[in-house]
């Protein structure tokens, strides 16, 4: 049973993360994260999630990274599942924004833990009949079918756990294939197989979602150059298939913010009540069937009578100055948030 007074928190929550056009399984998501830990004491989680938290700043948790503990299970629904749910739910979102008429019947879930990509698949996709999550971690997989009872269940027809290591089992092959918050743990020698095998299975898109950390997006830039090679089009971020142009110091990396609930917020001592959870991503396809445009890799900076923004183009990282006498492209530019899209003239 969730505590007394903490279903509103819950739908605040879920409100805060909804983005237009969203189906109702993030707001079942939360609800139902909220009722695994809602008889849980805050002390019995506070030093699985100490220890959860070291894990993940330790560089990457590699191949021989321990399995979770079923209380580091509980405190990774509590401090990371929904930052993870959020960050994958956007670049989901961005996908479907790029391809309006795409309709994804099926997805495979890849080092699935709780199901979050697929939960934000579901939200962002109404069209999906058909789930295969893949998860390494009986503990792990147990918990994701239980929160899947009654919510996901009931808005996927067909949904199946697979007890296995997706850098090996045998894929279904499906619409959306989905790798969440995975490839850092797969190890570095058994990601080009891996990238191989869920390259294979993917009919339409391949995503892969990365803490947004420069040791994530180093992974991403391996695996693009890889995946392209391969004949991959970018869909996203990119908007071009030719050499990365981040250097030096920088990485290509995004934010999305969601409110933090009350037991969030205990077991990471944080005084506020929102995060901005960073996060890298790749999203490929055998085709690309739109023009790409520029996308910000920065917050845009306003100034008294123009905005000055920071676009990935196909020939490089420029910087853009969009003045008030460019009437609609400035205020088009007056709008956008780092990662949108940066339209041109015609097209607003
Ligand atoms: C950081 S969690 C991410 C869970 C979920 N995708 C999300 O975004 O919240 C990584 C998960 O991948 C699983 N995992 C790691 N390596 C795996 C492998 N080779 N095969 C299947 N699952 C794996 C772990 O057990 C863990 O549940």
């Amino acid at each position: 049973m969730p505590l007394p007074g903490r279903r509103k928190a819950g739908r605040r929550r879920a409100q805060l993360n909804r983005e237009p056009g969203a189906a109702d399984a993030g707001a079942a998501f939360l609800a139902a994260l909220e009722g695994e830990l809602g008889e849980l004491a805050r002390r019995d989680l506070r030093s699985p999630a100490l220890a959860l938290s070291e894990r993940y700043r330790s560089a990457g948790a590699g191949e021989d990274a321990p399995r979770f503990s079923s209380t580091e299970m509980q405190a990774y629904l509590a401090t990371r599942a929904p930052a993870t749910f959020a960050a994958t739910r956007r670049v989901l979102a961005e996908l479907a924004s790029l391809r309006p008429g795409w309709a994804p019947e099926s997805v495979l879930d890849l080092g699935a833990g709780p199901g979050t990509a697929t939960w934000a698949a579901v939200d962002v996709f109404r069209s999906i009949g058909r789930a295969v999550l893949v998860e390494r971690d009986r503990e792990a997989a147990a918990l994701g079918a239980r929160l899947g009872e009654g919510g996901l269940t009931g808005l996927v027809p067909e949904l199946f756990w697979i007890l296995g290591d997706a850098t090996s089992a045998a894929l279904a092959e499906s619409d959306l294939v989905v790798a969440a918050y995975v490839l850092g743990e797969i190890g570095e020698c058994r990601e080009l197989p891996a990238l191989e095998r869920w390259w294979g299975a993917t009919k339409g898109e391949l995503v892969i979602v990365e803490p947004g950390t420069p040791a994530g997006f180093e992974r991403l830039r391996a695996a693009r150059s890889v995946l392209i090679s391969w004949g991959a089009k970018v869909t996203a971020p990119c908007p071009h298939d030719g050499c990365c142009p981040m250097e030096g110091p920088d990485w290509c990396h995004f934010a999305v913010r969601l409110e933090r609930s009350g037991l969030h917020r205990d077991l990471k001592a944080a005084r506020l009540g929102y995060e901005d959870e960073k996060y890298s991503y790749l999203s490929v396809s055998s085709s690309r069937p739109f023009a790409p445009s520029p996308r910000l890799v920065r917050s845009p900076r306003p100034h008294k009578g123009h905005v000055r923004l920071v676009l990935c183009e196909p020939g490089g990282l420029f910087e853009r100055v969009i003045s008030r006498r460019d009437g609609a492209l400035y205020r088009h530019a007056r709008d956008l948030r780092w990662g949108d899209r940066f339209s041109s003239t015609d097209q607003i």
